[in-house]
């Protein structure tokens, strides 16, 4: 595995690949879930690139830019146990040198959920992997549907945008508690992490009262705000049913393939996680 610090290098190791290339990008702090997009792309693909940059353009200004949980040394020595050809990790001043004034902003799967609550958030991360994708010209690129808005947003921004690539979901991965793996539940204690793992357990549960019939997507989110809120440490930001296709919130009657989605503050700690029902075979 190569470790590219530079453009020109990225340049000469894009030149001497051929055949499929898949693309992990990642903010680092690597843990199971980041591991199944690159197994997903060295089993798809003929050479696997991974990228590790934490993107301050994707970061407000209260939120967690600073302390954002690195480890690099145990990046790469996971890293190094997978058959990928590189690693690229640029510096804030490769990726947004001094005068950088051009961003993407996708304006409409974007607005809900993560773009009420975080409104500069997803023309940060559009910004930043249209750049890497013309930097790094995959032919596919790996996405978690742990945040299954990101896939959807960057889905389209391919779409509208022409990038000659295949986006590629990968299902969640969770802790046997049902949490799901992300580099902030590091800052999680022991005790947080249990009651964290309630954000799945009720999201199941609104999708079993789906599954026995229950039309009314204003219960159902009652009732799973209920369910999180009996744990101690909870704090909503949103419990949203949307529609699966068009990221609309579905405020009454669901009749169609829907995903339930959560932003929970649990100890203080920005959590998401969602659930589609029914259970989905492609997003
Ligand atoms: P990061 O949070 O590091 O996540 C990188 C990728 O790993 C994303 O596609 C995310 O959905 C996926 N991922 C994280 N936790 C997962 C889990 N438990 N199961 C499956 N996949 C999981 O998402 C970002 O970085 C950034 O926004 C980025 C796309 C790199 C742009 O800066």
């Amino acid at each position: 595995m190569k470790t590219i610090l530079t453009l020109s290098e990225l340049k000469v190791l894009r030149n001497n690949l051929s055949g499929t290339i898949g693309f992990v990008p990642t903010m680092g702090a690597l843990h199971g879930g980041h591991l199944s997009l690159i197994d997903k792309s060295t089993q798809t693909c003929n050479h696997t690139i991974v990228s590790i940059f934490i993107n301050p353009a994707q970061f407000s200004e209260e939120e967690d830019l600073n302390t954002y949980p690195q480890n690099i040394t145990n990046d790469l020595r996971l890293l190094n146990k997978w058959n990928i050809d590189a690693v690229f990790l640029p510096t804030n001043d490769i990726m947004y040198p001094n005068g950088y004034s051009t961003f993407v902003k996708e304006d409409y799967v974007s607005r809900n959920l993560e773009g009420d609550s975080r409104p500069t958030f997803f023309r940060g991360v559009t910004t930043i992997v249209a750049k890497l994708f013309n930097l790094i010209n995959p032919t596919h690129a790996f996405f978690g549907e742990k945040d299954a808005q990101q896939l959807r947003v960057i889905k389209k921004m391919v779409t509208d945008l022409n990038f000659p690539i295949e986006v590629v979901p990968c299902s969640i991965v969770r802790e046997d508690s049902g949490l799901a793996l992300s580099s902030r539940n590091k800052y999680l204690s022991e005790e947080s992490k249990k009651s964290a793992a309630t954000i799945y357990k009720a999201l199941c549960h609104g999708a079993s009262l789906l599954k026995k019939g229950e039309q009314n997507s204003n219960k159902i989110r009652k009732t799973i705000t209920k369910k999180i809120l009996n744990e101690p440490l909870m704090k909503i930001d949103y419990i949203s049913i949307v529609d699966y296709a068009s990221f609309n919130k579905v405020d009454g009657k669901i009749t169609g393939k829907v995903l339930l989605c959560a932003a929970i503050y649990c100890d203080g700690v920005r959590l998401i996680d969602n659930i589609c029902y029914p259970p989905p075979s492609d997003y």
